[in-house]
């Protein structure tokens, strides 16, 4: 599917996709089409959002980089207002629910600053801004969610960031039958182990030491993933062709975790 503009004329949300998984899938959006709302939030990241926009744009596709923090609820409009502004329809076809923040923490030193820091951006987020783009879901519309093995690895020092991506499997399959037939959609996650990113460069030491034995002993590979072994998937999750599939969390870490 690599190449193949199957999505000319579809308008996609991706949080957080100024560096890292988020950059890479709005890079492959754009290239298959679509018009791409790019987000970004830190400084960091408005210089990587205007890479990624530039790359996006050179292909011919429409696109709005957008700073705003998902953690802030008043933040989440600008990001349906830059979509409908380049949407060629007035619909949103694609939200990538990717932002996130990974950062660790044991529970002894756990804070509620700390809780609701990462609940708000890791979870509150994709609820709200999905409650933003229902009125211009399109039909054939696509939401994906990108979780982590986390959700179910045991891994210390992740009692939030575990929480926040179990809950949203949790909801894909709420939405699934919520929100299925009602706007024709279909709600996925994506679930990558360690990734080669600026995330998992700035783990914990520890963190990446108690991920070490599970890298040694992942199923397709002994070694972490790349960007690009997991934009494919989510591409796929975008496509009409993923139509039947919906309420999934579809792996996507060399088996590291079977879901
Ligand atoms: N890397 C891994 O090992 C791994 C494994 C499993 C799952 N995941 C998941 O994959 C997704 C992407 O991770 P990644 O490794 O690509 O992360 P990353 O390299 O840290 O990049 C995160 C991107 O999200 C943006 N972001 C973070 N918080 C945000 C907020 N509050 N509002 C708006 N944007 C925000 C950052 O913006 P700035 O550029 O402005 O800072 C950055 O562009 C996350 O959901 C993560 O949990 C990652």
């Amino acid at each position: 599917m690599e190449g193949h503009k199957n999505l000319i004329g579809k308008t996609a949300i991706v949080t957080g996709s100024a560096r890292g998984i988020g950059a890479g899938i709005a890079i492959d959006l754009g290239k298959r089409g679509a018009n791409v709302v790019v987000n970004y939030t830190s400084r960091r990241g408005e210089v990587a959002a205007a890479a990624v926009s530039q790359r996006i744009g050179a292909g011919g596709s429409k696109v709005a980089a957008v700073q705003a923090n998902v953690a802030v609820m008043s933040d989440l409009q600008k990001l349906v207002d830059a979509a409908l502004a380049i949407s060629e329809n007035a619909k949103i076809d694609i939200v990538v629910h990717n932002a996130a923040t990974g950062d660790d923490c044991y529970l002894e030193d756990m804070t509620e600053r700390f809780y609701e820091d990462q609940t708000d951006a890791n979870l509150k987020a994709p609820i709200f801004l999905t409650k933003l783009v229902l009125p211009y879901i399109a039909q054939g519309g696509r939401i994906v969610m990108i979780t982590s093995v986390s959700a179910r690895m045991g891994i210390p020092q992740q009692t939030v960031y575990a929480a926040t991506k179990a809950a949203l499997e949790g909801i894909c399959k709420v939405w699934a039958t919520e929100l299925g037939k009602k706007h024709g959609i279909t709600v996925n996650c994506v679930s990558p182990g360690p990734v080669a990113t600026d995330m998992w460069t700035e783990c914990e030491p520890e963190v990446v030491a108690d991920f070490q034995p599970a890298i040694n002993a992942t199923p397709a590979e002994a070694r972490v993933g790349e960007v690009s072994d997991i934009v494919p998937i989510v591409a796929f999750l975008c496509s009409e062709e993923s139509r039947w599939v919906t309420g999934s969390v579809v792996g996507a870490s060399g088996g590291m975790s079977f879901i």
